[in-house]
Protein backbone atom coordinates (compact mmCIF):
# COMPACT_ATOMS: atom_id res chain seq x y z
CA UNK A 1 0.00 0.00 0.00
CA UNK A 2 1.29 3.50 -0.72
CA UNK A 3 0.11 6.85 0.53
CA UNK A 4 -3.02 7.36 -0.02
CA UNK A 5 -4.48 9.51 1.76
CA UNK A 6 -5.89 11.78 -0.63
CA UNK A 7 -7.97 8.67 -1.90
CA UNK A 8 -9.98 8.69 1.82
CA UNK A 9 -13.50 9.66 1.03
CA UNK A 10 -15.28 12.92 2.13
CA UNK A 11 -18.64 12.15 2.22
CA UNK A 12 -18.53 8.31 2.66
CA UNK A 13 -17.43 7.00 6.14
CA UNK A 14 -14.51 5.19 6.30
CA UNK A 15 -12.99 3.67 9.88
CA UNK A 16 -9.94 6.06 10.89
CA UNK A 17 -7.30 3.30 11.19
CA UNK A 18 -8.75 -0.08 10.61
CA UNK A 19 -10.58 -2.09 8.94
CA UNK A 20 -14.78 -2.03 8.00
CA UNK A 21 -17.34 -4.57 5.80
CA UNK A 22 -20.78 -4.29 7.10
CA UNK A 23 -23.15 -1.38 8.04
CA UNK A 24 -24.91 -2.67 11.01
CA UNK A 25 -27.67 -1.31 13.56
CA UNK A 26 -28.56 1.66 11.13
CA UNK A 27 -30.83 3.71 13.31
CA UNK A 28 -32.40 7.41 14.07
CA UNK A 29 -33.10 8.49 17.22
CA UNK A 30 -33.49 12.16 18.90
CA UNK A 31 -31.76 13.59 15.81
CA UNK A 32 -29.16 11.37 15.66
CA UNK A 33 -28.05 8.94 12.63
CA UNK A 34 -26.08 5.82 14.62
CA UNK A 35 -23.84 3.61 12.25
CA UNK A 36 -22.49 0.59 13.70
CA UNK A 37 -20.38 -1.29 10.97
CA UNK A 38 -18.35 -4.48 11.19
CA UNK A 39 -14.63 -4.14 12.42
CA UNK A 40 -11.24 -5.28 13.15
CA UNK A 41 -9.98 -2.85 16.16
CA UNK A 42 -6.45 -4.09 15.79
CA UNK A 43 -6.24 -4.41 11.99
CA UNK A 44 -6.87 -3.63 8.41
CA UNK A 45 -8.12 -7.10 7.34
CA UNK A 46 -11.11 -8.91 8.35
CA UNK A 47 -10.72 -10.38 11.97
CA UNK A 48 -11.48 -10.22 15.57
CA UNK A 49 -14.96 -9.12 14.35
CA UNK A 50 -16.41 -6.27 16.73
CA UNK A 51 -19.00 -3.09 16.32
CA UNK A 52 -17.60 -0.23 15.74
CA UNK A 53 -19.84 3.12 16.03
CA UNK A 54 -20.28 6.60 14.05
CA UNK A 55 -23.00 9.32 14.16
CA UNK A 56 -24.12 11.96 12.29
CA UNK A 57 -26.68 14.28 12.12
CA UNK A 58 -26.34 15.00 8.34
CA UNK A 59 -25.59 11.85 6.82
CA UNK A 60 -22.85 13.23 4.97
CA UNK A 61 -20.36 14.22 8.05
CA UNK A 62 -19.42 11.03 10.60
CA UNK A 63 -17.60 11.18 13.52
CA UNK A 64 -16.18 7.79 15.05
CA UNK A 65 -17.05 6.84 18.31
CA UNK A 66 -16.29 4.35 21.21
CA UNK A 67 -16.09 0.98 19.89
CA UNK A 68 -19.78 -0.64 20.60
CA UNK A 69 -20.04 -4.05 21.03
CA UNK A 70 -16.14 -5.56 21.17
CA UNK A 71 -15.11 -9.33 20.40
CA UNK A 72 -14.41 -11.24 23.72
CA UNK A 73 -11.86 -14.56 23.61
CA UNK A 74 -14.77 -16.75 22.30
CA UNK A 75 -17.37 -14.26 20.52
CA UNK A 76 -17.28 -11.97 17.46
CA UNK A 77 -19.77 -9.85 16.91
CA UNK A 78 -21.46 -10.29 13.47
CA UNK A 79 -23.49 -8.21 11.66
CA UNK A 80 -27.04 -6.88 13.16
CA UNK A 81 -29.35 -4.16 13.37
CA UNK A 82 -30.50 -1.79 16.61
CA UNK A 83 -33.64 -0.83 17.52
CA UNK A 84 -35.48 1.45 20.23
CA UNK A 85 -37.29 -0.16 22.46
CA UNK A 86 -39.74 2.81 23.11
CA UNK A 87 -42.55 0.20 24.99
CA UNK A 88 -39.59 -1.16 27.34
CA UNK A 89 -40.66 -4.55 26.04
CA UNK A 90 -37.17 -5.89 26.71
CA UNK A 91 -37.25 -4.52 30.19
CA UNK A 92 -33.91 -2.99 30.04
CA UNK A 93 -34.87 0.23 30.93
CA UNK A 94 -35.32 1.99 34.08
CA UNK A 95 -38.12 4.60 34.52
CA UNK A 96 -37.41 7.80 32.58
CA UNK A 97 -34.89 6.08 30.35
CA UNK A 98 -34.90 4.35 26.79
CA UNK A 99 -33.31 1.72 26.03
CA UNK A 100 -31.17 1.35 22.40
CA UNK A 101 -31.18 -2.51 21.72
CA UNK A 102 -29.05 -4.02 19.35
CA UNK A 103 -29.70 -7.60 17.80
CA UNK A 104 -26.09 -8.94 16.29
CA UNK A 105 -24.90 -12.54 15.58
CA UNK A 106 -22.86 -14.25 18.21
CA UNK A 107 -20.51 -15.76 15.99
CA UNK A 108 -18.63 -19.05 17.67
CA UNK A 109 -16.44 -21.64 17.09
CA UNK A 110 -18.84 -24.13 15.14
CA UNK A 111 -22.41 -22.19 15.86
CA UNK A 112 -23.70 -18.94 15.21
CA UNK A 113 -26.78 -17.51 17.61
CA UNK A 114 -28.62 -14.18 17.61
CA UNK A 115 -27.74 -12.23 20.92
CA UNK A 116 -28.64 -8.64 22.30
CA UNK A 117 -26.52 -5.78 23.71
CA UNK A 118 -28.19 -2.45 25.32
CA UNK A 119 -27.09 0.97 25.57
CA UNK A 120 -29.17 3.25 28.33
CA UNK A 121 -27.02 6.02 27.29
CA UNK A 122 -27.95 7.12 23.98
CA UNK A 123 -25.20 4.44 22.27
CA UNK A 124 -22.58 5.38 23.99
CA UNK A 125 -21.66 3.08 26.15
CA UNK A 126 -23.32 -1.12 25.73
CA UNK A 127 -24.01 -3.83 27.77
CA UNK A 128 -24.30 -7.77 26.88
CA UNK A 129 -27.75 -9.03 27.71
CA UNK A 130 -26.96 -11.87 30.28
CA UNK A 131 -29.30 -14.63 29.00
CA UNK A 132 -27.78 -14.29 25.41
CA UNK A 133 -28.00 -16.01 23.08
CA UNK A 134 -31.47 -15.03 22.61
CA UNK A 135 -32.05 -17.34 19.57
CA UNK A 136 -30.32 -20.31 18.76
CA UNK A 137 -31.34 -23.53 16.25
CA UNK A 138 -27.82 -25.00 16.57
CA UNK A 139 -26.67 -23.89 13.33
CA UNK A 140 -23.19 -22.73 12.19
CA UNK A 141 -24.72 -20.33 9.18
CA UNK A 142 -27.47 -18.28 10.95
CA UNK A 143 -26.71 -15.00 10.81
CA UNK A 144 -27.39 -11.07 10.24
CA UNK A 145 -30.78 -10.47 11.67
CA UNK A 146 -32.72 -7.27 10.43
CA UNK A 147 -35.53 -6.33 13.40
CA UNK A 148 -38.33 -3.69 13.27
CA UNK A 149 -41.12 -3.05 15.36
CA UNK A 150 -44.35 -4.23 12.81
CA UNK A 151 -47.77 -2.82 13.80
CA UNK A 152 -49.05 -0.14 16.16
CA UNK A 153 -49.50 -1.03 20.03
CA UNK A 154 -50.39 -4.51 19.49
CA UNK A 155 -47.62 -5.39 17.21
CA UNK A 156 -44.67 -7.30 17.29
CA UNK A 157 -40.86 -7.48 16.89
CA UNK A 158 -39.70 -9.32 13.35
CA UNK A 159 -36.73 -10.56 12.76
CA UNK A 160 -35.09 -11.19 9.48
CA UNK A 161 -31.92 -13.56 9.45
CA UNK A 162 -30.50 -16.01 7.23
CA UNK A 163 -29.82 -19.57 7.13
CA UNK A 164 -26.80 -18.68 4.29
CA UNK A 165 -25.90 -22.13 2.98
CA UNK A 166 -29.41 -22.76 2.63
CA UNK A 167 -29.81 -19.20 0.71
CA UNK A 168 -33.01 -19.06 2.98
CA UNK A 169 -34.21 -15.82 4.91
CA UNK A 170 -35.72 -16.84 7.79
CA UNK A 171 -38.50 -14.82 9.60
CA UNK A 172 -39.07 -14.67 13.29
CA UNK A 173 -41.24 -12.93 16.18
CA UNK A 174 -41.32 -11.57 19.35
CA UNK A 175 -42.90 -9.27 21.97
CA UNK A 176 -39.81 -8.94 23.83
CA UNK A 177 -37.07 -9.58 21.74
CA UNK A 178 -35.80 -12.48 24.30
CA UNK A 179 -38.20 -14.19 22.62
CA UNK A 180 -38.87 -15.86 19.34
CA UNK A 181 -40.46 -17.71 17.45
CA UNK A 182 -40.23 -19.36 14.18
CA UNK A 183 -42.84 -17.28 11.37
CA UNK A 184 -41.91 -18.40 8.09
CA UNK A 185 -39.14 -18.34 5.69
CA UNK A 186 -38.20 -17.75 1.87
CA UNK A 187 -35.66 -19.28 -0.57
CA UNK A 188 -33.68 -20.30 -2.06
CA UNK A 189 -35.27 -18.18 -5.43
CA UNK A 190 -34.08 -16.04 -8.11
CA UNK A 191 -29.71 -15.72 -7.71
CA UNK A 192 -27.98 -18.57 -5.56
CA UNK A 193 -24.46 -18.78 -6.88
CA UNK A 194 -23.36 -17.94 -3.44
CA UNK A 195 -23.91 -17.84 0.41
CA UNK A 196 -27.26 -15.31 1.26
CA UNK A 197 -26.34 -12.85 3.79
CA UNK A 198 -27.87 -9.58 5.62
CA UNK A 199 -30.96 -9.47 4.52
CA UNK A 200 -33.72 -6.04 5.23
CA UNK A 201 -37.32 -6.06 4.75
CA UNK A 202 -39.69 -2.69 4.86
CA UNK A 203 -42.38 -1.41 3.17
CA UNK A 204 -42.76 1.89 0.21
CA UNK A 205 -45.24 3.05 -1.28
CA UNK A 206 -45.20 2.68 -4.54
CA UNK A 207 -44.75 6.07 -6.02
CA UNK A 208 -47.64 8.29 -6.64
CA UNK A 209 -50.22 5.91 -5.88
CA UNK A 210 -51.74 4.38 -1.97
CA UNK A 211 -50.40 1.21 -2.04
CA UNK A 212 -47.42 -0.47 -0.04
CA UNK A 213 -45.53 -3.40 -1.58
CA UNK A 214 -42.73 -4.89 0.85
CA UNK A 215 -38.88 -4.82 -0.61
CA UNK A 216 -37.14 -7.57 0.97
CA UNK A 217 -33.19 -7.49 -0.18
CA UNK A 218 -30.91 -10.25 -0.37
CA UNK A 219 -27.12 -9.85 -0.32
CA UNK A 220 -25.10 -12.79 -1.73
CA UNK A 221 -21.81 -13.62 -2.30
CA UNK A 222 -20.41 -14.58 -4.37
CA UNK A 223 -22.30 -15.05 -7.68
CA UNK A 224 -23.61 -11.50 -7.87
CA UNK A 225 -24.78 -9.79 -11.26
CA UNK A 226 -20.78 -8.40 -11.73
CA UNK A 227 -19.24 -10.65 -10.09
CA UNK A 228 -18.27 -11.88 -5.98
CA UNK A 229 -20.60 -10.06 -3.80
CA UNK A 230 -23.61 -8.61 -4.83
CA UNK A 231 -27.32 -7.70 -3.48
CA UNK A 232 -30.77 -8.53 -5.28
CA UNK A 233 -34.08 -7.80 -4.35
CA UNK A 234 -37.51 -8.65 -4.25
CA UNK A 235 -40.72 -6.88 -4.35
CA UNK A 236 -43.95 -8.38 -2.64
CA UNK A 237 -46.39 -8.50 0.57
CA UNK A 238 -45.96 -9.36 4.25
CA UNK A 239 -48.95 -9.75 6.25
CA UNK A 240 -46.44 -9.63 9.71
CA UNK A 241 -45.32 -13.02 9.23
CA UNK A 242 -44.69 -14.04 5.82
CA UNK A 243 -43.34 -12.45 2.95
CA UNK A 244 -44.45 -12.97 -0.82
CA UNK A 245 -43.16 -12.31 -3.81
CA UNK A 246 -45.35 -10.77 -6.05
CA UNK A 247 -42.73 -11.78 -9.33
CA UNK A 248 -40.77 -14.71 -9.49
CA UNK A 249 -38.92 -15.17 -12.76
CA UNK A 250 -37.62 -18.38 -13.83
CA UNK A 251 -34.34 -17.95 -15.73
CA UNK A 252 -30.86 -18.99 -15.40
CA UNK A 253 -29.55 -15.32 -16.52
CA UNK A 254 -28.69 -12.94 -13.53
CA UNK A 255 -29.78 -10.23 -15.75
CA UNK A 256 -33.14 -10.58 -15.06
CA UNK A 257 -33.56 -10.51 -11.54
CA UNK A 258 -33.62 -7.47 -10.06
CA UNK A 259 -30.00 -5.95 -8.42
CA UNK A 260 -29.57 -3.03 -6.05
CA UNK A 261 -26.59 -2.11 -7.97
CA UNK A 262 -24.72 -3.15 -10.76
CA UNK A 263 -21.05 -2.77 -10.17
CA UNK A 264 -18.26 -4.69 -7.87
CA UNK A 265 -18.37 -2.51 -4.80
CA UNK A 266 -22.16 -2.48 -3.08
CA UNK A 267 -22.59 -5.45 -0.62
CA UNK A 268 -24.14 -5.83 3.02
CA UNK A 269 -26.70 -3.14 2.35
CA UNK A 270 -29.48 -2.50 4.66
CA UNK A 271 -31.73 0.46 5.84
CA UNK A 272 -32.04 2.54 8.96
CA UNK A 273 -34.83 1.91 11.12
CA UNK A 274 -36.85 4.79 12.31
CA UNK A 275 -35.37 7.28 10.17
CA UNK A 276 -37.70 10.70 9.88
CA UNK A 277 -40.35 11.63 7.35
CA UNK A 278 -41.28 8.17 6.16
CA UNK A 279 -37.97 8.23 4.30
CA UNK A 280 -36.22 4.61 3.66
CA UNK A 281 -32.29 5.16 3.88
CA UNK A 282 -30.14 2.43 2.92
CA UNK A 283 -26.21 2.42 2.99
CA UNK A 284 -23.98 -0.66 1.79
CA UNK A 285 -20.23 -1.66 2.09
CA UNK A 286 -18.50 -0.44 -0.80
CA UNK A 287 -16.57 -3.73 -1.51
CA UNK A 288 -16.82 -7.05 -2.65
CA UNK A 289 -15.46 -10.30 -0.41
CA UNK A 290 -13.64 -10.94 -3.60
CA UNK A 291 -10.52 -8.17 -2.83
CA UNK A 292 -11.61 -6.36 0.08
CA UNK A 293 -8.74 -7.47 2.34
CA UNK A 294 -6.13 -6.39 -0.38
CA UNK A 295 -7.04 -2.76 -1.43
CA UNK A 296 -4.30 -0.77 -1.28
CA UNK A 297 -5.64 2.40 1.07
CA UNK A 298 -3.79 2.62 4.09
CA UNK A 299 -4.43 3.20 7.40
CA UNK A 300 -8.06 2.39 6.84
CA UNK A 301 -9.33 -0.03 4.71
CA UNK A 302 -12.31 -0.17 2.84
CA UNK A 303 -15.67 2.44 2.99
CA UNK A 304 -19.46 2.80 3.42
CA UNK A 305 -21.61 3.80 0.26
CA UNK A 306 -22.91 7.34 0.47
CA UNK A 307 -26.64 7.26 2.22
CA UNK A 308 -29.28 6.51 -0.27
CA UNK A 309 -32.87 7.49 -0.16
CA UNK A 310 -34.99 4.15 -2.09
CA UNK A 311 -38.02 4.65 -3.71
CA UNK A 312 -40.60 2.04 -5.34
CA UNK A 313 -41.70 2.76 -8.93
CA UNK A 314 -44.35 1.39 -11.05
CA UNK A 315 -42.49 1.02 -14.52
CA UNK A 316 -44.04 1.29 -17.93
CA UNK A 317 -43.55 -2.54 -18.74
CA UNK A 318 -45.67 -3.00 -14.69
CA UNK A 319 -42.77 -4.09 -12.75
CA UNK A 320 -42.33 -2.50 -9.27
CA UNK A 321 -38.54 -1.42 -8.82
CA UNK A 322 -36.24 0.37 -6.83
CA UNK A 323 -35.25 3.88 -7.69
CA UNK A 324 -32.11 5.44 -5.84
CA UNK A 325 -30.88 8.90 -5.14
CA UNK A 326 -28.08 9.91 -2.85
CA UNK A 327 -28.69 11.90 0.20
CA UNK A 328 -26.33 15.23 0.05
CA UNK A 329 -28.05 17.89 1.79
CA UNK A 330 -25.14 20.31 1.19
CA UNK A 331 -22.14 21.18 -0.91
CA UNK A 332 -18.83 18.81 0.82
CA UNK A 333 -15.75 19.80 0.19
CA UNK A 334 -13.71 17.56 -2.18
CA UNK A 335 -16.88 15.83 -3.48
CA UNK A 336 -17.24 16.03 -7.00
CA UNK A 337 -21.08 15.57 -8.29
CA UNK A 338 -21.72 15.38 -12.41
CA UNK A 339 -25.10 15.61 -13.64
CA UNK A 340 -25.44 15.16 -17.40
CA UNK A 341 -27.31 13.54 -20.33
CA UNK A 342 -25.77 11.35 -22.45
CA UNK A 343 -27.86 10.49 -25.97
CA UNK A 344 -28.59 6.73 -25.95
CA UNK A 345 -31.12 5.77 -28.71
CA UNK A 346 -30.31 3.69 -31.33
CA UNK A 347 -26.74 4.24 -33.14
CA UNK A 348 -25.85 5.78 -30.46
CA UNK A 349 -23.04 4.59 -28.43
CA UNK A 350 -20.68 7.37 -26.10
CA UNK A 351 -18.36 7.38 -23.96
CA UNK A 352 -18.09 9.33 -20.35
CA UNK A 353 -14.36 9.12 -19.00
CA UNK A 354 -13.92 10.51 -15.75
CA UNK A 355 -10.10 10.92 -15.88
CA UNK A 356 -6.97 12.11 -13.59
CA UNK A 357 -3.77 12.09 -14.16
CA UNK A 358 -1.50 9.71 -16.74
CA UNK A 359 -3.90 8.59 -18.92
CA UNK A 360 -5.86 6.38 -15.68
CA UNK A 361 -9.67 6.95 -15.88
CA UNK A 362 -12.94 5.28 -15.56
CA UNK A 363 -15.13 5.11 -18.85
CA UNK A 364 -18.78 4.11 -18.61
CA UNK A 365 -20.22 3.47 -22.21
CA UNK A 366 -23.73 4.42 -22.48
CA UNK A 367 -24.63 1.77 -25.77
CA UNK A 368 -27.98 2.55 -27.36
CA UNK A 369 -28.28 -0.54 -29.27
CA UNK A 370 -26.94 -3.09 -26.83
CA UNK A 371 -29.12 -1.35 -24.33
CA UNK A 372 -26.54 -1.08 -22.14
CA UNK A 373 -24.25 0.59 -19.26
CA UNK A 374 -21.18 -0.27 -19.29
CA UNK A 375 -18.55 0.43 -16.73
CA UNK A 376 -14.30 0.09 -17.20
CA UNK A 377 -11.66 0.09 -14.20
CA UNK A 378 -9.65 -1.52 -16.84
CA UNK A 379 -7.48 1.04 -16.36
CA UNK A 380 -7.99 3.07 -13.57
CA UNK A 381 -5.21 3.47 -11.10
CA UNK A 382 -3.94 0.70 -9.27
CA UNK A 383 -5.45 -2.46 -10.51
CA UNK A 384 -2.92 -5.38 -10.04
CA UNK A 385 -3.31 -6.02 -6.32
CA UNK A 386 -5.80 -8.44 -7.21
CA UNK A 387 -6.66 -10.68 -10.09
CA UNK A 388 -10.59 -9.73 -9.99
CA UNK A 389 -10.27 -6.22 -9.58
CA UNK A 390 -10.03 -4.89 -13.46
CA UNK A 391 -13.41 -5.14 -14.76
CA UNK A 392 -15.71 -4.12 -17.00
CA UNK A 393 -19.54 -4.42 -15.32
CA UNK A 394 -22.30 -4.36 -17.15
CA UNK A 395 -25.83 -2.88 -16.65
CA UNK A 396 -28.89 -2.40 -18.52
CA UNK A 397 -30.35 0.72 -19.43
CA UNK A 398 -32.99 1.57 -17.23
CA UNK A 399 -36.81 0.48 -18.29
CA UNK A 400 -37.89 3.73 -20.14
CA UNK A 401 -35.35 5.04 -21.16
CA UNK A 402 -35.42 6.20 -25.00
CA UNK A 403 -33.16 9.02 -26.43
CA UNK A 404 -31.22 10.03 -23.81
CA UNK A 405 -30.12 8.63 -19.93
CA UNK A 406 -29.75 10.97 -17.37
CA UNK A 407 -26.47 10.49 -15.52
CA UNK A 408 -25.60 11.73 -11.67
CA UNK A 409 -22.19 10.43 -11.12
CA UNK A 410 -20.69 11.19 -7.88
CA UNK A 411 -16.35 10.78 -7.09
CA UNK A 412 -14.90 11.11 -3.36
CA UNK A 413 -11.59 9.54 -3.62
CA UNK A 414 -11.61 6.17 -4.12
CA UNK A 415 -15.00 5.50 -4.61
CA UNK A 416 -17.41 6.07 -7.68
CA UNK A 417 -21.15 5.82 -7.58
CA UNK A 418 -22.91 6.01 -10.71
CA UNK A 419 -27.30 7.01 -10.90
CA UNK A 420 -28.77 6.41 -14.32
CA UNK A 421 -32.48 6.70 -15.39
CA UNK A 422 -33.08 8.82 -11.94
CA UNK A 423 -31.78 6.05 -10.23
CA UNK A 424 -33.73 2.89 -11.41
CA UNK A 425 -30.25 1.31 -12.61
CA UNK A 426 -26.55 2.30 -9.96
CA UNK A 427 -23.34 1.07 -10.18
CA UNK A 428 -20.61 1.56 -7.49
CA UNK A 429 -16.97 1.05 -7.98
CA UNK A 430 -13.71 1.19 -6.38
CA UNK A 431 -11.01 3.06 -7.76
CA UNK A 432 -7.53 3.55 -7.23
CA UNK A 433 -5.58 6.52 -9.34
CA UNK A 434 -2.75 8.25 -8.15
CA UNK A 435 -4.72 11.34 -8.16
CA UNK A 436 -8.43 11.39 -7.38
CA UNK A 437 -10.16 11.55 -10.70
CA UNK A 438 -11.33 15.24 -11.79
CA UNK A 439 -12.62 15.90 -14.64
CA UNK A 440 -15.13 14.29 -16.78
CA UNK A 441 -15.45 14.54 -20.71
CA UNK A 442 -18.28 12.76 -23.16
CA UNK A 443 -17.07 11.06 -26.57
CA UNK A 444 -19.29 9.78 -29.19
CA UNK A 445 -17.44 6.14 -30.13
CA UNK A 446 -17.70 5.01 -33.80
CA UNK A 447 -20.03 2.13 -34.55
C1 LIG B 1 -21.37 -10.14 5.08
C2 LIG B 1 -20.89 -10.97 6.26
C3 LIG B 1 -22.05 -11.29 7.17
C4 LIG B 1 -21.38 -11.49 8.50
C5 LIG B 1 -20.27 -10.48 8.44
C6 LIG B 1 -19.03 -10.88 9.19
O1 LIG B 1 -20.37 -9.37 4.47
O2 LIG B 1 -20.25 -12.15 5.79
O3 LIG B 1 -22.83 -12.39 6.76
O4 LIG B 1 -22.24 -11.28 9.58
O5 LIG B 1 -19.96 -10.28 7.08
O6 LIG B 1 -18.13 -9.82 9.28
Amino acid sequence: TTDTAALRPVAHFTAKNSWLNDPNGLLHHDGTYHLFFQTNPHGTTWGNISWGHATSTDLVTWTEQDLAIPFTEDEMAFSGSAVVDARNTAGFAKEGETALVAIYTSAKDGSQSQSLAFSLDEGETWTRYAGNPVLDIGSAEFRDPKVFWYGGDDGHWVMVAVEAVAKKVVLYTSSDLRHWTFASDFGPAHAVGGVWECPDLFPLIVEGTTRTRWVLIVSMNPGGIAGGSGTQYFVGDFDGASFVPERLVDSNDLADFDWLDYGRDYYAAVSFNDAPDGRRLMVGWASNWDYANVTPTSPWRSSMSLVREIRLIASTDGVHRIAQRPVLPREVEGLQVFELSVPSGVGNRHAVVLSGVDEERLVITIDGDDRSISCDRTASGQIAFHESFPSVDWAPLPNGTTDSLDLLIVVDGMIVEIYAGGGLVTMTEQVFPSEPFGSLRVEPLAR
